[in-house]
Protein backbone atom coordinates (compact mmCIF):
# COMPACT_ATOMS: atom_id res chain seq x y z
CA UNK A 1 0.00 0.00 0.00
CA UNK A 2 1.36 3.54 -0.63
CA UNK A 3 0.36 7.20 -1.34
CA UNK A 4 0.14 9.01 -4.53
CA UNK A 5 -0.56 12.64 -4.95
CA UNK A 6 -2.09 14.37 -8.19
CA UNK A 7 -3.60 17.85 -8.48
CA UNK A 8 -4.35 18.58 -4.62
CA UNK A 9 -5.72 15.23 -4.21
CA UNK A 10 -4.13 12.49 -2.23
CA UNK A 11 -5.14 8.67 -3.08
CA UNK A 12 -3.94 5.52 -1.15
CA UNK A 13 -3.56 2.79 -3.40
CA UNK A 14 -2.80 -0.94 -3.08
CA UNK A 15 -2.84 -3.41 -6.01
CA UNK A 16 -6.48 -3.24 -7.42
CA UNK A 17 -7.68 -0.36 -5.75
CA UNK A 18 -6.99 3.07 -5.64
CA UNK A 19 -9.22 5.64 -3.18
CA UNK A 20 -8.93 9.61 -2.77
CA UNK A 21 -8.62 10.35 0.90
CA UNK A 22 -11.29 12.90 1.07
CA UNK A 23 -9.48 16.58 2.71
CA UNK A 24 -11.72 16.71 6.12
CA UNK A 25 -9.79 13.36 6.73
CA UNK A 26 -6.61 14.84 6.75
CA UNK A 27 -7.34 18.27 8.36
CA UNK A 28 -8.75 16.24 11.21
CA UNK A 29 -5.39 14.36 11.71
CA UNK A 30 -3.79 17.89 12.09
CA UNK A 31 -0.89 17.65 14.55
CA UNK A 32 0.79 20.22 15.50
CA UNK A 33 1.13 21.57 19.41
CA UNK A 34 -1.98 23.96 18.81
CA UNK A 35 -3.98 21.37 17.55
CA UNK A 36 -3.14 17.93 19.39
CA UNK A 37 -3.19 17.59 23.42
CA UNK A 38 0.99 15.83 23.41
CA UNK A 39 -0.06 13.80 26.96
CA UNK A 40 -3.77 12.77 25.92
CA UNK A 41 -3.15 12.60 21.82
CA UNK A 42 -6.77 14.40 22.47
CA UNK A 43 -7.74 17.10 19.83
CA UNK A 44 -7.40 20.47 21.31
CA UNK A 45 -9.97 21.61 18.33
CA UNK A 46 -13.52 20.08 17.81
CA UNK A 47 -13.85 19.05 14.21
CA UNK A 48 -17.30 19.30 13.79
CA UNK A 49 -17.22 23.21 14.22
CA UNK A 50 -14.97 23.14 11.09
CA UNK A 51 -16.53 23.62 7.44
CA UNK A 52 -17.11 20.27 5.81
CA UNK A 53 -15.90 21.24 2.14
CA UNK A 54 -12.00 22.11 3.53
CA UNK A 55 -9.79 22.24 0.05
CA UNK A 56 -6.40 21.43 -0.10
CA UNK A 57 -3.92 24.31 -1.09
CA UNK A 58 -0.64 22.62 -1.56
CA UNK A 59 0.83 18.77 -0.96
CA UNK A 60 4.24 17.07 -0.76
CA UNK A 61 5.20 13.90 0.19
CA UNK A 62 8.86 14.04 1.78
CA UNK A 63 11.21 11.76 4.27
CA UNK A 64 8.06 9.54 4.47
CA UNK A 65 5.53 12.77 5.70
CA UNK A 66 2.95 14.07 3.92
CA UNK A 67 2.91 17.67 4.34
CA UNK A 68 -0.51 19.34 3.42
CA UNK A 69 -1.59 23.04 3.12
CA UNK A 70 -5.35 23.97 3.33
CA UNK A 71 -6.78 25.92 2.48
CA UNK A 72 -7.92 27.63 5.67
CA UNK A 73 -4.16 28.10 6.29
CA UNK A 74 -3.65 24.96 8.62
CA UNK A 75 -0.24 23.38 7.79
CA UNK A 76 0.47 19.91 8.61
CA UNK A 77 2.83 17.01 8.50
CA UNK A 78 1.37 13.52 8.91
CA UNK A 79 3.86 10.01 8.79
CA UNK A 80 2.77 8.16 5.88
CA UNK A 81 2.58 4.60 7.84
CA UNK A 82 0.44 6.32 10.28
CA UNK A 83 -2.37 7.22 7.28
CA UNK A 84 -1.59 3.63 5.62
CA UNK A 85 -2.08 1.91 9.31
CA UNK A 86 -5.52 3.18 9.74
CA UNK A 87 -6.16 1.86 6.20
CA UNK A 88 -4.99 -1.17 7.55
CA UNK A 89 -7.51 -1.36 10.81
CA UNK A 90 -10.30 -0.25 8.33
CA UNK A 91 -10.10 -3.72 6.28
CA UNK A 92 -8.76 -6.16 9.45
CA UNK A 93 -9.45 -5.04 12.65
CA UNK A 94 -8.40 -8.32 14.37
CA UNK A 95 -4.91 -8.94 12.60
CA UNK A 96 -4.69 -11.60 14.84
CA UNK A 97 -5.87 -15.02 12.86
CA UNK A 98 -7.46 -17.44 15.16
CA UNK A 99 -6.21 -21.29 14.53
CA UNK A 100 -8.68 -23.71 14.95
CA UNK A 101 -7.88 -26.81 16.82
CA UNK A 102 -9.48 -29.93 18.44
CA UNK A 103 -8.55 -33.08 20.70
CA UNK A 104 -5.22 -33.51 18.92
CA UNK A 105 -3.85 -29.79 19.95
CA UNK A 106 -0.50 -30.32 20.96
CA UNK A 107 0.84 -26.65 21.44
CA UNK A 108 -0.27 -25.80 24.70
CA UNK A 109 2.40 -23.05 25.60
CA UNK A 110 2.82 -22.41 29.47
CA UNK A 111 3.61 -18.62 30.63
CA UNK A 112 5.36 -18.05 33.64
CA UNK A 113 4.78 -15.50 36.24
CA UNK A 114 7.82 -13.13 36.43
CA UNK A 115 8.19 -9.91 38.20
CA UNK A 116 7.01 -7.00 36.03
CA UNK A 117 5.29 -9.84 33.80
CA UNK A 118 2.30 -7.19 32.94
CA UNK A 119 4.77 -4.61 31.04
CA UNK A 120 6.79 -6.82 29.77
CA UNK A 121 7.20 -8.92 26.03
CA UNK A 122 6.49 -11.96 27.35
CA UNK A 123 2.73 -10.74 28.17
CA UNK A 124 2.46 -9.79 24.43
CA UNK A 125 3.46 -13.02 23.22
CA UNK A 126 0.81 -14.60 25.58
CA UNK A 127 -1.85 -12.13 24.82
CA UNK A 128 -1.14 -13.32 20.57
CA UNK A 129 -1.41 -16.88 21.82
CA UNK A 130 -5.04 -16.28 23.76
CA UNK A 131 -5.88 -14.85 20.62
CA UNK A 132 -5.19 -17.45 18.23
CA UNK A 133 -6.10 -20.51 20.61
CA UNK A 134 -9.18 -19.02 22.97
CA UNK A 135 -6.92 -19.63 25.67
CA UNK A 136 -3.67 -19.47 27.60
CA UNK A 137 -2.56 -20.95 30.84
CA UNK A 138 -0.25 -18.93 33.36
CA UNK A 139 1.87 -20.54 35.85
CA UNK A 140 2.98 -19.62 39.03
CA UNK A 141 0.93 -16.97 39.87
CA UNK A 142 0.76 -15.74 43.83
CA UNK A 143 -2.16 -17.70 45.53
CA UNK A 144 -2.30 -15.57 48.34
CA UNK A 145 -4.80 -13.03 49.11
CA UNK A 146 -6.89 -13.05 46.09
CA UNK A 147 -4.52 -11.89 43.69
CA UNK A 148 -6.43 -13.05 41.11
CA UNK A 149 -8.32 -9.93 41.25
CA UNK A 150 -4.66 -7.88 40.96
CA UNK A 151 -3.71 -10.12 38.12
CA UNK A 152 -7.15 -9.12 35.70
CA UNK A 153 -6.74 -5.83 36.89
CA UNK A 154 -2.86 -5.18 35.72
CA UNK A 155 -4.51 -6.45 32.18
CA UNK A 156 -8.04 -4.43 32.23
CA UNK A 157 -10.71 -4.13 34.65
CA UNK A 158 -12.67 -7.15 36.11
CA UNK A 159 -15.99 -7.19 34.93
CA UNK A 160 -18.35 -7.32 38.02
CA UNK A 161 -21.65 -9.48 38.39
CA UNK A 162 -24.05 -10.46 40.42
CA UNK A 163 -21.81 -13.13 41.35
CA UNK A 164 -19.31 -10.78 43.13
CA UNK A 165 -16.08 -9.29 41.89
CA UNK A 166 -14.75 -12.84 41.86
CA UNK A 167 -15.68 -16.16 42.78
CA UNK A 168 -14.89 -19.21 44.61
CA UNK A 169 -15.30 -22.07 42.76
CA UNK A 170 -15.63 -24.98 45.26
CA UNK A 171 -18.50 -27.68 46.29
CA UNK A 172 -20.39 -25.74 49.04
CA UNK A 173 -23.73 -26.24 50.77
CA UNK A 174 -26.77 -24.91 49.15
CA UNK A 175 -25.24 -23.80 45.46
CA UNK A 176 -27.37 -21.23 43.10
CA UNK A 177 -25.16 -22.94 40.88
CA UNK A 178 -24.04 -26.71 39.26
CA UNK A 179 -20.22 -24.98 38.80
CA UNK A 180 -20.33 -25.15 43.43
CA UNK A 181 -20.59 -28.59 43.76
CA UNK A 182 -18.46 -31.52 43.18
CA UNK A 183 -20.54 -32.94 40.01
CA UNK A 184 -18.77 -33.41 36.09
CA UNK A 185 -19.51 -30.08 34.04
CA UNK A 186 -20.31 -30.64 30.68
CA UNK A 187 -18.63 -28.06 28.39
CA UNK A 188 -20.64 -24.68 28.34
CA UNK A 189 -20.03 -21.16 27.75
CA UNK A 190 -20.60 -18.82 31.25
CA UNK A 191 -23.32 -16.67 32.05
CA UNK A 192 -25.16 -16.62 28.17
CA UNK A 193 -28.23 -14.84 29.94
CA UNK A 194 -25.96 -11.17 30.71
CA UNK A 195 -26.20 -8.67 28.17
CA UNK A 196 -23.33 -8.45 26.88
CA UNK A 197 -22.00 -11.99 27.90
CA UNK A 198 -18.66 -11.60 30.04
CA UNK A 199 -16.14 -12.12 27.04
CA UNK A 200 -13.49 -13.82 28.81
CA UNK A 201 -12.78 -15.76 32.14
CA UNK A 202 -9.99 -16.35 34.29
CA UNK A 203 -9.77 -19.11 36.24
CA UNK A 204 -7.11 -19.40 39.44
CA UNK A 205 -6.13 -22.76 40.39
CA UNK A 206 -5.30 -22.05 44.48
CA UNK A 207 -5.54 -25.89 45.49
CA UNK A 208 -6.44 -29.38 43.65
CA UNK A 209 -5.53 -32.28 45.27
CA UNK A 210 -8.23 -34.67 44.36
CA UNK A 211 -7.36 -37.22 41.80
CA UNK A 212 -10.46 -35.96 39.23
CA UNK A 213 -11.37 -32.52 38.72
CA UNK A 214 -9.69 -32.19 35.05
CA UNK A 215 -10.54 -28.75 33.52
CA UNK A 216 -11.90 -29.19 29.74
CA UNK A 217 -11.83 -27.26 27.20
CA UNK A 218 -13.12 -27.31 23.26
CA UNK A 219 -12.96 -24.53 20.78
CA UNK A 220 -16.44 -23.69 19.81
CA UNK A 221 -15.07 -22.03 16.50
CA UNK A 222 -13.56 -25.62 15.26
CA UNK A 223 -17.08 -26.75 15.92
CA UNK A 224 -19.30 -24.87 14.55
CA UNK A 225 -17.02 -24.78 11.21
CA UNK A 226 -17.39 -28.39 11.02
CA UNK A 227 -21.11 -28.36 11.46
CA UNK A 228 -21.72 -25.55 8.75
CA UNK A 229 -19.43 -27.91 6.59
CA UNK A 230 -21.20 -31.30 7.44
CA UNK A 231 -24.59 -30.02 8.15
CA UNK A 232 -25.73 -26.84 6.79
CA UNK A 233 -29.01 -26.86 7.88
CA UNK A 234 -28.27 -27.23 11.15
CA UNK A 235 -25.99 -24.62 11.61
CA UNK A 236 -28.52 -22.25 9.80
CA UNK A 237 -31.21 -22.87 12.40
CA UNK A 238 -28.67 -22.35 15.44
CA UNK A 239 -27.59 -19.66 13.68
CA UNK A 240 -30.94 -17.77 13.19
CA UNK A 241 -33.15 -18.83 15.81
CA UNK A 242 -32.41 -16.53 18.93
CA UNK A 243 -33.60 -18.27 21.86
CA UNK A 244 -34.05 -16.83 25.93
CA UNK A 245 -31.25 -17.92 27.90
CA UNK A 246 -32.30 -16.91 31.95
CA UNK A 247 -30.76 -17.04 35.31
CA UNK A 248 -32.80 -17.09 38.58
CA UNK A 249 -31.77 -16.86 42.13
CA UNK A 250 -33.43 -15.04 45.06
CA UNK A 251 -32.15 -11.35 44.05
CA UNK A 252 -32.09 -11.33 40.54
CA UNK A 253 -33.58 -12.85 37.06
CA UNK A 254 -31.61 -12.49 34.41
CA UNK A 255 -32.67 -13.18 30.71
CA UNK A 256 -31.01 -12.59 27.14
CA UNK A 257 -32.66 -13.39 23.93
CA UNK A 258 -29.89 -14.60 21.44
CA UNK A 259 -28.35 -17.36 19.10
CA UNK A 260 -26.41 -20.37 19.76
CA UNK A 261 -24.09 -19.43 16.94
CA UNK A 262 -24.05 -15.86 16.55
CA UNK A 263 -22.51 -14.79 13.40
CA UNK A 264 -21.03 -11.13 12.40
CA UNK A 265 -22.07 -8.61 9.50
CA UNK A 266 -20.43 -10.77 7.27
CA UNK A 267 -21.83 -14.21 7.97
CA UNK A 268 -18.80 -14.96 10.15
CA UNK A 269 -18.25 -16.59 13.27
CA UNK A 270 -18.66 -14.14 16.21
CA UNK A 271 -19.84 -15.81 19.42
CA UNK A 272 -20.71 -19.29 20.79
CA UNK A 273 -23.62 -19.70 23.67
CA UNK A 274 -24.03 -22.71 25.05
CA UNK A 275 -25.28 -24.35 28.47
CA UNK A 276 -28.22 -26.17 28.11
CA UNK A 277 -29.57 -26.15 31.44
CA UNK A 278 -30.74 -22.64 31.11
CA UNK A 279 -31.67 -22.32 27.85
CA UNK A 280 -35.80 -21.66 26.82
CA UNK A 281 -36.28 -22.22 22.55
CA UNK A 282 -39.58 -20.04 21.66
CA UNK A 283 -42.77 -21.50 20.59
CA UNK A 284 -42.08 -22.00 17.08
CA UNK A 285 -43.80 -24.13 14.56
CA UNK A 286 -44.03 -27.83 14.89
CA UNK A 287 -41.32 -28.36 11.42
CA UNK A 288 -39.05 -25.63 12.82
CA UNK A 289 -38.93 -26.31 16.12
CA UNK A 290 -38.29 -30.36 15.46
CA UNK A 291 -35.12 -29.03 12.82
CA UNK A 292 -34.16 -27.08 15.94
CA UNK A 293 -34.18 -29.85 18.65
CA UNK A 294 -32.26 -32.17 15.95
CA UNK A 295 -29.46 -29.30 15.49
CA UNK A 296 -28.85 -28.42 19.24
CA UNK A 297 -28.57 -32.15 19.83
CA UNK A 298 -26.37 -32.50 17.24
CA UNK A 299 -23.65 -29.98 18.48
CA UNK A 300 -24.36 -30.99 21.76
CA UNK A 301 -22.63 -34.48 20.70
CA UNK A 302 -20.16 -32.75 19.05
CA UNK A 303 -19.22 -30.86 21.84
CA UNK A 304 -19.16 -33.32 24.32
CA UNK A 305 -17.60 -35.31 21.61
CA UNK A 306 -13.81 -36.74 22.54
CA UNK A 307 -13.12 -35.81 19.12
CA UNK A 308 -12.94 -31.94 20.13
CA UNK A 309 -12.68 -32.06 24.19
CA UNK A 310 -8.83 -31.69 25.90
CA UNK A 311 -8.46 -32.55 29.20
CA UNK A 312 -5.57 -31.49 31.57
CA UNK A 313 -5.12 -30.59 35.28
CA UNK A 314 -4.67 -27.42 36.93
CA UNK A 315 -1.84 -27.03 39.59
CA UNK A 316 -2.11 -24.67 42.34
CA UNK A 317 -0.33 -21.31 40.76
CA UNK A 318 -2.14 -22.40 37.53
CA UNK A 319 -4.43 -19.25 35.77
CA UNK A 320 -6.90 -20.41 33.15
CA UNK A 321 -7.60 -17.21 30.54
CA UNK A 322 -10.90 -18.69 28.51
CA UNK A 323 -12.28 -16.50 25.66
CA UNK A 324 -15.66 -17.28 26.80
CA UNK A 325 -17.25 -16.05 22.96
CA UNK A 326 -15.53 -18.98 21.53
CA UNK A 327 -14.42 -21.97 23.53
CA UNK A 328 -16.17 -24.22 26.13
CA UNK A 329 -15.01 -25.53 29.22
CA UNK A 330 -16.05 -27.65 31.91
CA UNK A 331 -14.56 -30.10 34.47
CA UNK A 332 -14.44 -34.03 35.13
CA UNK A 333 -16.12 -34.54 38.74
CA UNK A 334 -14.09 -35.47 41.61
CA UNK A 335 -14.63 -36.73 45.39
CA UNK A 336 -14.87 -34.00 48.63
CA UNK A 337 -13.87 -36.82 50.83
CA UNK A 338 -10.18 -37.25 49.05
CA UNK A 339 -9.17 -33.06 48.88
CA UNK A 340 -9.44 -29.76 47.92
CA UNK A 341 -10.24 -28.46 44.86
CA UNK A 342 -10.74 -24.44 44.77
CA UNK A 343 -10.58 -22.47 41.72
CA UNK A 344 -11.18 -18.42 42.26
CA UNK A 345 -12.68 -16.75 38.84
CA UNK A 346 -13.27 -13.64 37.46
CA UNK A 347 -14.74 -11.95 34.07
CA UNK A 348 -12.71 -9.20 32.18
CA UNK A 349 -13.56 -8.06 29.00
CA UNK A 350 -11.95 -7.91 25.31
CA UNK A 351 -11.10 -4.46 25.74
CA UNK A 352 -8.61 -5.53 28.39
CA UNK A 353 -6.54 -7.54 26.28
CA UNK A 354 -6.64 -5.31 23.49
CA UNK A 355 -5.79 -2.39 25.18
CA UNK A 356 -3.22 -4.37 26.76
CA UNK A 357 -1.78 -5.31 23.79
CA UNK A 358 -2.29 -1.95 21.83
CA UNK A 359 0.23 -0.50 24.81
CA UNK A 360 2.26 -3.12 24.76
CA UNK A 361 3.29 -3.08 20.82
CA UNK A 362 3.29 0.54 21.77
CA UNK A 363 6.09 0.47 24.31
CA UNK A 364 8.07 -1.88 22.21
CA UNK A 365 7.29 -0.36 18.76
CA UNK A 366 5.99 -3.29 17.35
FE1 LIG B 1 -18.44 -22.14 33.82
Amino acid sequence: MKIELLKNKVFCCDDDKKREIHPFWLRERVNGKEFVDNKTKQRLFDPTKLENNIEIEKLKISDNFLEVTFKDGVFTKIAIKNIIKEFLINNDFKSIKKIKWDSKFKDCKYFNYEKNFFEGKLMIKALTNFYQYGFVIFRDVPTENNYLVNFANSIGSIRRTNFGEYFNVKSKPNPNDLAYTSLPLAPHTDNPYRNPVPCIQLLHCIENNVTGGYSTLVDGYTVTEELKKKIPEYYEILSKVKIRFQFIDQSVVLESLAEMIQLDKNNNFKQIRFSPRLDFVPLLEREKLELFYNARKKISELYNSDQYKIEFKLCSGDLLMIDNHRLLHGRTSYDVNEGNRFLQGCYIDYDSTEGKLNHLKRKFNL
